[in-house]
């Protein structure tokens, strides 16, 4: 029987948003063990490696304070994933899957994959999470189009993402 009070964040992370940021802290705080899952969407090209995703996402939760406002990230744990989405969380012993929703357009697509991860297991729970209206707008590709034009993204990421982005495309142009 799987624990319900380990929860799993899937995503593709890339990068690491201030998005993503306030669901991992809010989620943190209402489970035992919060798995951030770093997966593949198979109709994306990611800017970033998967283990270069992790760290970003690594460093990022230390900084999430916990229920207790002890900082650390202390019940996170951050993975990476292939395969099926309900396989792994079987593996992992989490029955709630967690999904922040943005906006309504959101919701189709999500609507889909929980279903999808119903059908696949019946035990397994889909969670969403309204993003903080101040986040409503962002996603990972829009902040790397802002970075790769010049603009200042670092109030819309975690602190050293904006230095990674710029670092990844200058070494990419060569
Ligand atoms: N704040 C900011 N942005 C957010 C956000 C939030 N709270 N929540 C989602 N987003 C954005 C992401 O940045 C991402 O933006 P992008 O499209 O510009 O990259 C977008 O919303 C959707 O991202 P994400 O939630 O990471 O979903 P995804 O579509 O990339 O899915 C997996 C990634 C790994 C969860 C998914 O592909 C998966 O489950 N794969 C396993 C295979 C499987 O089991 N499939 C289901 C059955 S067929």
């Amino acid at each position: 029987m799987s624990d319900p009070q380990t929860y799993i964040y899937p995503g593709s992370f890339d990068p690491v948003t201030n998005g993503h940021l306030d669901i991992i802290s809010r989620a943190s705080r209402m489970c035992k063990q919060l798995i951030v899952a770093v997966g593949r969407n198979r109709e994306k090209k990611t800017l970033f490696t998967v283990e270069e995703r992790i760290a970003m996402l690594r460093e990022s939760a230390a900084r999430v304070a916990d229920s207790a406002g002890r900082p650390g990230g202390g019940n996170i744990e951050v993975v990476s994933f292939t395969g099926l989405l309900a396989d792994f969380a079987r593996q992992c012993g989490a029955s709630v899957i967690v999904k922040g929703l943005r906006a309504m357009s959101d919701f189709e697509y999500e609507f889909q994959m929980a279903l999808l991860n119903k059908y696949l297991d019946e035990r397994i729970e889909t969670i969403f999470m309204m993003t903080n209206v101040q986040f409503t707008y962002l996603s990972s590709s829009a902040v790397k189009e802002l970075a790769l034009n010049g603009a200042d993204i670092s109030g819309l990421v975690p602190d050293g993402v904006q230095e990674r982005i710029r670092f990844k495309v200058t070494s990419q142009r060569g």
